[in-house]
């Protein structure tokens, strides 16, 4: 197979600041189930955006509302200056991507595409057509694959075709819904910066569903993170990544401490039988959990740092590039701390005598990267 394979661009930046799709306060229902509460959500011109969350939270339910294939119980929808809420499908101008291939068994690669065009508001002549599908085909490195059935190609190749589909008429949207998760790792892995490559380059405003935070982090500009019918949080992955807006985001996306905490003063609250600062400008909780990123734990941390004590190595994984190693403290009874670290720092363990052992070694949680929830 020929790929058409460039890198990614470097920018993460959608190319204007103007809203294409704006979705405000949909609400949802199935008889006495709420599927989408209040959801509203601006994507920008060119933006890619990824909805992301667990099975059930409605996430495929929203894309087809916007599609036009459910209608909204309560709420707009606008695409640049035109509202959309009542639109039939087909006057709404997108391209639609879903799991399974959905191509027409007992039609060509090219019929297939041309298929899209038919649907376009655009006539086309004979030649118009070929010449169309031709292009979107080298787009997705498809070319010469014109006269083959969809049974003859693998799922990757049956994907581009139904990619090359959906664009085939320049739709000002293209909706995505877990359009990778029926193929292997290494296929997925490939489509996923490809789609990035030519979203970008057609500056496609784009919404993809996906239940994949790894698939999200790589591929969006903005994540929405949807949990029972609703946004909990819309932002860069960095964003999220950095500071969850609620211990669901937290959770859902990489891995996570929790410490129990009760408050003493001010900046300061009292875990397992330490004292640890953390910001002024954290919420003022008389208890909670403090939330921590495996990899802000810091190892051999300075004398003077602050919340630094001991504690021993009770396992280790190898993560490839860097080490995620289980930590107990006397100080935490009864739980373990998960610290990731690069290769250095756990040669420098390695070497030592007694990290595993009674001794273990210093650590501090830096309070810049000590969060406070509920
Ligand atoms: N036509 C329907 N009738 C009744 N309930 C529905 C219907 N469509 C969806 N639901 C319910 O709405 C909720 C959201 O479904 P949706 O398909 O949007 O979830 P999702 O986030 O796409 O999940 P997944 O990751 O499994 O695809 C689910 O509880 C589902 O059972
Ligand atoms: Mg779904």
């Amino acid at each position: 197979m020929t790929q058409t394979f460039s890198p990614v661009p470097a920018s993460r930046q959608a190319d204007s600041d103007e809203t294409f799709l704006s979705v405000r306060g949909i609400e949802k229902r199935f008889g006495a189930f709420t599927a989408l509460e209040s959801v509203s959500l601006d994507v920008k011109r060119g933006e890619m955006v990824c909805l992301l969350g667990p099975s059930g939270c409605g996430k495929t339910t929203l894309l087809r509302t916007i599609a036009g294939l459910e209608r909204q119980d309560a709420g707009q929808l606008h695409a640049g200056d035109r509202d959309i809420s009542l639109l039939p499908p087909q006057a709404r101008d997108y391209g639609i991507l879903f799991q399974s291939y959905a191509l027409f068994p007992n039609l060509t690669v090219e019929d297939n595409v041309a298929y899209g065009l038919h649907a376009g508001q655009r006539k086309l002549s004979r030649q118009q057509r070929h010449a169309r599908v031709a292009e979107m085909l080298g787009m997705v490195g498809l070319s010469g694959s014109e006269r083959k059935y969809p049974g003859q190609l693998s799922g990757g190749q049956q994907q581009r075709v139904a990619l090359a589909r959906a664009l085939a008429p320049s739709p000002s949207l293209l909706l995505l819904d877990e359009p990778l998760s029926a193929l292997d790792a290494q296929v997925r892995e490939h489509l996923q910066l490809e789609i990035r490559r030519l979203q970008k380059e057609f500056r496609i405003t784009t919404l993809m569903v996906t239940h994949d935070q790894e698939e999200a982090m790589v591929m969006a500009d903005r994540i929405a993170v949807m949990n029972r019918g609703r946004i909990e949080q819309f932002g860069t992955p960095g964003d999220i990544y950095r500071r969850p807006a609620s211990p669901f985001v937290a959770d859902f996306i990489g891995q996570s401490n929790w410490l129990p905490f009760t408050r003493i003063s001010g900046s300061q609250v009292a875990v397992g039988s330490l004292q640890l600062e953390i910001q002024p400008e954290e919420e003022e909780l008389a208890s909670g959990r403090l939330f921590c990123r495996p990899e802000a734990v810091e190892l051999f941390p300075a004398e003077q740092a602050t919340n630094r004590f001991r504690a021993r190595v009770v396992d280790r994984i190898y993560l490839g590039n860097r080490y995620r190693l289980a930590l107990s403290a006397e100080a935490l009874p009864g739980q373990t701390l998960l610290a990731d670290v690069m290769g250095d720092a756990h040669e420098r363990i390695d070497a030592m005598h007694g990290a595993n052992g009674p001794e273990g070694i210093w650590i501090s949680l830096p309070r810049q990267a000590l969060q406070v929830f509920v």
